[in-house]
């Protein structure tokens, strides 16, 4: 039976980087994302581009009931999920109670509660594989409570230990779990503009969504538990788990003070 890579988020920026480095793989893929141009487009390129099979979902994601009408897709059309990769995920910055309490269960859903709701109808299905594959999207900020950031660093941190504690579950059915903790990533112009504004500082952290792409794919293949793109990523994320609360937290307000505004 034909297996296919599951990817959601897939229409753009890191998960669509995703699609791009499996269909180079010669891995047949399943891309769900919102509804939009987008999304068909990057199925457009991918056939064109290395002649595998992919078909797409558009659906919304934080709405009741969507992981599993995900999983009913997959099984009325009688495609085998071999590779999870639960992608999508929004953040948003500045003053906590400045933002509408909608956005951020909106955050919730998409970062979180989606990703344990397509986990729970796959597993089962992933763990009648000889060999299967769980790739999360955690983020460098999942070693940080943040101020300006504290919604969604919570929701990165909650995916991060998720994920290491299913992995030791499901090690005896071969199924690997890895968790990416990407630094900041330039997924859209708008992104650029604000690392370029930033000098020469966030240039040694930045990464493209291809480089990112690759040594996540790279790493879930050979197992890895954690990946951390990028040398400065590494040691701040080290850093990060190490240094005490009470030292690390004035810092950090001080550092991403800059996002009051946004
Ligand atoms: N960018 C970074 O700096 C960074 C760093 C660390 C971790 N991450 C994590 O990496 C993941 C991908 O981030 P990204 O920057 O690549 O995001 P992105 O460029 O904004 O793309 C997000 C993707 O998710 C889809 N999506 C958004 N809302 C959705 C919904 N309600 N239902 C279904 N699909 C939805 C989007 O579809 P449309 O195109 O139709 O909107 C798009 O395909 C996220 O989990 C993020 O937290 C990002």
């Amino acid at each position: 039976m034909k297996t296919f890579a599951l990817i959601t988020g897939a229409s753009q920026g890191i998960g669509r980087a995703f699609a791009e480095d499996l269909a180079s793989r010669k891995k047949d893929l399943l891309l769900v994302a919102l509804d939009e141009p987008a999304l068909y487009q990057a199925q457009r390129e991918v056939r064109a581009t290395h002649g595998v099979e992919c078909h797409t979902l558009g659906i919304d994601l934080t709405e009741d009931g969507a992981a599993r009408r995900v999983w009913e897709w997959t099984q009325e059309n009688g495609f085998s999920v071999d590779t999870l990769i639960p992608n999508a995920g929004f953040g948003r910055n500045g003053i906590f109670e400045r933002a509408e309490l909608a956005e951020y269960l909106a955050m919730m859903k998409l970062n979180n509660q989606a990703v344990v709701e397509l986990t729970y109808h796959f597993l089962p299905q992933l763990k009648e594989h000889s060999r299967s594959y769980l790739l999360y999207m955690s983020s460098m900020e999942s070693a940080l409570p943040l101020p300006y950031k504290a919604v969604y660093a919570a929701t990165k941190n909650f995916v991060y230990n998720f994920a290491l504690s299913l992995r030791e579950e499901v090690k005896e059915a071969d199924v690997t779990v890895t968790v990416v903790c990407p630094g900041p990533v330039i997924t859209n112009e708008d992104g650029l503009k604000r690392i370029q504004t930033q000098g020469a500082k966030a240039k040694l952290l930045v990464l493209f969504p291809d480089q990112v792409a690759r040594e996540a794919i790279r790493g879930m293949l050979r197992g890895k538990q954690i990946v951390v793109p990028g040398r400065t990523a590494k040691v701040l994320t080290f850093l990060g788990r190490t240094v005490p609360a009470p030292y690390k937290m004035p810092l950090l307000e001080r550092m991403f003070r800059a996002y009051r505004e946004e």
